[in-house]
């Protein structure tokens, strides 16, 4: 998406070749305009797909998967990272290591909130490893519902997450690719 790539290669900045902060308009400050054109971006991509839920991770994929749902006019329900190491048996759950941060996370979705007649449309703000991705799966999978795909704002191409995913059948559509990245030489992007 044109628009994205412009934004990124804009505000984006480069941390350490494989960290692109993007505080400025998606995940600390959020250009609400951006994001709602991101998000129509995405429902034109699953609109013939039937969704009837979005699914998300907190915190920073909350905000441009609210937008989406709204334009499917469909409930967002995001998991969330539990503190607890005792995992009550209402909540779905999963452990979703981020090498990103070094840590892993229980992450849950309440029962009442997915069941087996539901079509997810998963959205985050990245994709790098697909730990996330792979995790929100785990979890739609336990409660029985369909994953019908997952959208992405920014996938980082160079990471092993996007390639994975597609290899295991899962549909992945990506607004913006990097491709490669570095302080010096800037941002490339995949088309
Ligand atoms: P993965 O889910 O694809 O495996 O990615 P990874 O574990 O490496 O990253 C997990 C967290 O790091 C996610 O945030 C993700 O949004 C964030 N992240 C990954 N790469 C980048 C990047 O290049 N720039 C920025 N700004 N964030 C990145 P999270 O753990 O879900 O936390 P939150 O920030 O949403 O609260």
């Amino acid at each position: 998406m044109e628009l994205l790539e412009k934004r990124i290669v804009k505000d984006g900045k480069v941390v350490d070749r494989d960290i692109l902060k993007v505080d400025s308009f998606l995940n600390h400050q959020i250009d609400v305009e951006l994001l709602s054109l991101l998000a129509e971006e995405f429902y034109n991509l699953y609109k013939e797909s039937n969704i009837n839920k979005v699914l998300t991770i907190e915190a920073s994929g909350i905000a441009v998967a609210a937008f989406t749902a709204k334009l499917f006019g469909v409930p967002l329900v995001f998991a969330k990272k539990s503190k607890s190491a005792n995992i009550s048996e209402n909540v779905y759950s999963a452990d979703v290591h981020s090498f990103t941060h070094g840590n892993t996370n229980k992450v849950i979705v309440s029962k009442e909130f997915l069941n087996s007649c539901d079509k997810v449309l998963v959205i985050d703000d990245f994709l790098a490893n697909g730990q996330a991705l792979i995790g929100l799966k785990e979890i739609v999978d336990k409660a029985g519902a369909e994953f019908i795909g997952a959208g992405i704002v920014v996938e980082k191409g160079f990471q092993p997450g996007g390639k994975m995913l597609r290899d295991n059948g899962m549909r992945i559509e990506s607004l913006a690719i990097v491709k490669s990245m570095d302080p010096e030489n800037g941002i490339v992007f995949e088309h």
